[in-house]
């Protein structure tokens, strides 16, 4: 028997789509049942309060959660998101409802004995629900109390060596595409790169030392599988600087209809026959395709690694051999001065394992030294881009100016020259001019 009536969620349990209100239902039964015999460190009823709080917000089209919250760890600034229940007599159960951010693995592989064993704790400690994953990547704990926070942290950490994700002000939990774990698109390790990094980074992920939040994600190619290029402070795309590999049989058995375009994505519509002038050719964004007396040419030199053609007929074009990643910086959500994807920073650099990623480490501290300094109070480093100037970025960054970090050069004209490459510098006597010109 349900502790609130539900009529409103009730709705959402119909329908094709797996209900959330559904199984936030069978999580209360199991608590009610428990069959385990445990002894709930929360109270048992939370699931339902949190359908009956939630119920609330459907009637009355307003949230019930009270203005933000600050719990959290010892030792670490961040890491769970504190939030208490405007109705705290009517739903106990979600007087206090913390969320803790549990850190992912990357490409956020599991085997069933650690997600069992997550679930042990949560269980126990927590509400039984989570949210798999937070837009970030973090393992989400969703609801618990105060008092349960060191206990879980314990836990995590003695028992599964398992750590917490970022929150606030500082490096928040990198997140990396599948990559080269099972895609061959993958121009480098993205998982790796991730993981040293987000190794490396550990006090700049659990202390909050910036002017605001920075992210990191890591896409081993231009299809951007974890957006990076949107959701991510630092963006690292993997891509190639030598030839697209081309297998000629490969590509006369997707013109001869043997191979599927795009792998069979479109199947479920007839498309007519794969036309490789029409479907790649014609496509290209450079143009730098040709298809003549059934060969296919790419001019490697004008192409500008879209994917198109690879993602079209991936079993008989591949990326290159000399593969590194371009990295782009200052993604960001609108609030205050506008949304933005990254701009380009570095157009090419090798990602070696072999020297422990020592050169995106020292590109990424020199731009953290320079934002850490300059950026001002909650202002993301795109917006410390746009207030003290790419050039400033650039220079900051330690990497030489490229034509390839403009999509077109300013049409104002309004330049800022350095003094020192002025000649005569700006220190000028409007005697010396009144000599020359009368007044
Ligand atoms: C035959 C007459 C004129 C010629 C050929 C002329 C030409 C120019 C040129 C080439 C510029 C520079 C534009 C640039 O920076 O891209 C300029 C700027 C300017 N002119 Fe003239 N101009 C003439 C008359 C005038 C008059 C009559 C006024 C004011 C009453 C005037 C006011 C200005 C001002 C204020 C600027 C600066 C604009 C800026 O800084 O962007 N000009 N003019
Ligand atoms: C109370 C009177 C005025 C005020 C408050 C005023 C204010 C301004 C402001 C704020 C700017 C923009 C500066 C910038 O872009 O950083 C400007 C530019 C300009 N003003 Fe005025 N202005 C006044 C009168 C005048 C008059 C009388 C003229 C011409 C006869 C004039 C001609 C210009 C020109 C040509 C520019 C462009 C300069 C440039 O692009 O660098 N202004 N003014
Ligand atoms: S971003 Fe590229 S390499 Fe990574 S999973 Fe997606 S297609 Fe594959
Ligand atoms: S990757 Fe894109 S730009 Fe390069 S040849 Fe293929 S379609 Fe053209």
């Amino acid at each position: 028997m349900a502790k609130h009536k539900t009529p409103l969620l009730d709705q959402l349990e119909s329908g094709p789509w797996p209900s959330f209100v559904s199984d936030i239902k069978q999580e209360a039964a199991s608590r009610a049942k428990n069959e385990k015999g445990l002894d709930y460190q929360i109270p048992v009823d939370c699931p339902e309060d949190l359908l009956g709080v939630l119920e609330m917000s459907y009637t009355d089209g307003e949230t019930h959660w009270k203005h933000g919250g600050i719990v959290g760890v010892f030792g670490y600034g961040g890491g769970v998101i504190g939030r208490y229940c405007d109705q705290p007599e009517m739903f106990p159960g979600v007087a206090h409802f913390h969320t803790i951010r549990v850190a992912q693995p990357n490409g956020k592989w599991y085997s069933t004995k650690l997600l069992g064993d997550l679930m042990d704790i949560w269980e126990l400690r927590g509400s039984g629900l989570t949210n798999m994953h937070g837009a970030t990547g973090d393992i989400v704990f969703l609801g618990t109390s105060t008092p349960q926070l060191e206990e879980i942290f314990f836990e995590l950490t003695h028992n599964l060596d398992i750590d917490l994700g970022g929150s606030g002000s500082n490096l928040r939990t990198p997140a990396a595409c599948m990559g080269m774990s099972r895609c061959e698109y993958a121009c480098y390790d993205s998982q790796e790169l991730c993981y040293n990094l987000t190794m490396e980074y550990q006090d700049e992920l659990h202390r909050p030392a910036f002017p605001y939040k920075f992210k990191f994600k890591f896409d081993a190619c231009p299809n951007g599988c974890v957006a990076a290029i949107a959701r991510s402070d630092l963006s690292f795309i993997g891509t190639w600087k030598d030839d697209i590999k081309v297998n000629q049989e490969a590509v006369a058995a997707y013109v001869g209809g043997e191979f599927p375009p795009n792998a069979g994505a479109h199947a479920d519509r007839d498309w007519g026959p794969f036309d490789i002038q029409k479907e790649v050719v014609d496509l290209c964004p450079s143009k730098c395709i040709s298809y003549e007396d059934g060969k296919l040419t790419i001019d490697n030199k004008e192409c500008v690694r879209c994917m198109h053609c690879i993602n079209t007929m991936p079993r008989a074009l591949k990326v290159g051999d000399e593969r590194g990643c371009s990295i782009l910086c200052g993604a960001k959500a609108p609030i205050l001065d506008g949304p933005q994807m990254g701009s380009l920073l570095v157009p090419f650099m090798e990602v070696n394992k072999d020297d422990d990623y020592q050169s995106i480490k020292d590109l990424i501290e020199n731009v953290w030294d320079w934002w850490m300094e300059e950026g001002k109070n909650r202002e993301r480093v795109g917006e410390t881009m746009k207030r003290l100037g790419m050039a400033a970025l650039v220079h900051a960054a330690g990497v030489p100016f490229d034509a390839r970090q403009v999509q077109e050069p300013r049409h104002n004209p309004y330049i800022f020259w350095k003094a020192d490459d002025v000649k005569g510098g700006w220190d000028r006597d409007i005697n010396d001019f009144r000599k020359r010109h009368q007044r």
